[in-house]
């Protein structure tokens, strides 16, 4: 059941070094992060899977020294569009077109629409709204690595310019949003685990207008 192995998973601190997540799984979390719903469709970022062992340990120095980039197996970079350009959302109606196979200008008034709002914008107001699509797949990336049984430690707390840096992910019109560590617990060493989760009770964090 969902809710039990989202009770299962915590925000590994520990990851035990000689474990290497399967790449059934790996695959498997991806495709979680590939349908997860965006504004408007327009999937505004990329993941970069990095598991080369030299890369990691860049990272993990860009990460305040976060042991789960080296300890676990893969980490997940999700890279947000540095800004909305009528290319970009021109491919994303290219796409929605060809697939299927309907006439351009059965979409083309909404995205037109669209571009008039955002293209004028801030880069940056942009690229915060691409972020917040990309975080939206951390969510679900997160909720199938526990599906999966696979640990996985979502952050945040990272040098986003120093991440760029060590992907090149500028030059691709790309900027770092957020990452997931993903690999196995470790037995011990780990101050988190096991310790009860601490949520809001639902009745302070749901209003409910019936
Ligand atoms: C967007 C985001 C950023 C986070 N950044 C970090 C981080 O950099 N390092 C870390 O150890 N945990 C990080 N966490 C984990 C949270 O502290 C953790 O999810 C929260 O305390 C709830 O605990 P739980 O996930 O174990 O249930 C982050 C979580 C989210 C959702």
């Amino acid at each position: 059941m969902l809710h039990e192995r989202l009770n299962w998973r915590y925000a590994t601190k520990k990851m035990d070094p000689s474990k290497t997540v399967p790449d059934t799984k790996i695959q498997a979390i991806l495709e979680a992060i590939q349908l997860a719903p965006t504004s408007s469709g327009l999937q505004p970022f990329e993941v970069i899977l990095v598991t080369n062992p030299e890369v990691r340990a860049k990272l993990r120095e860009a990460a305040f020294n976060q042991a789960q980039i080296t300890d676990g197996s893969h980490v997940i970079v999700f890279a947000a569009w540095d800004n909305y350009t009528a290319e970009r959302i021109d491919a994303v109606v290219d796409q929605i077109v060809a697939e299927r196979g309907i006439a351009r200008e059965m979409v083309a008034g909404y995205y037109d629409n669209l571009k008039s709002m955002m293209l004028p914008r801030p880069a940056e107001a942009n690229f915060e709204h691409a972020a917040r699509q990309a975080y939206i797949a951390l969510g679900l990336g997160v909720t199938a690595a526990a599906f999966e049984e696979v640990d996985a430690t979502p952050m945040e707390g990272f040098n986003p310019e120093q991440v760029d840096e060590i992907l090149g992910l500028r030059a691709r019109g790309l900027r770092s949003a957020a990452i997931l560590a993903l690999g196995y617990r470790a037995t011990e060493g780990d101050w988190l685990q096991g310790m009860k989760k601490v949520r809001r009770p639902l009745d302070k964090l749901v209003t409910k207008v019936a």
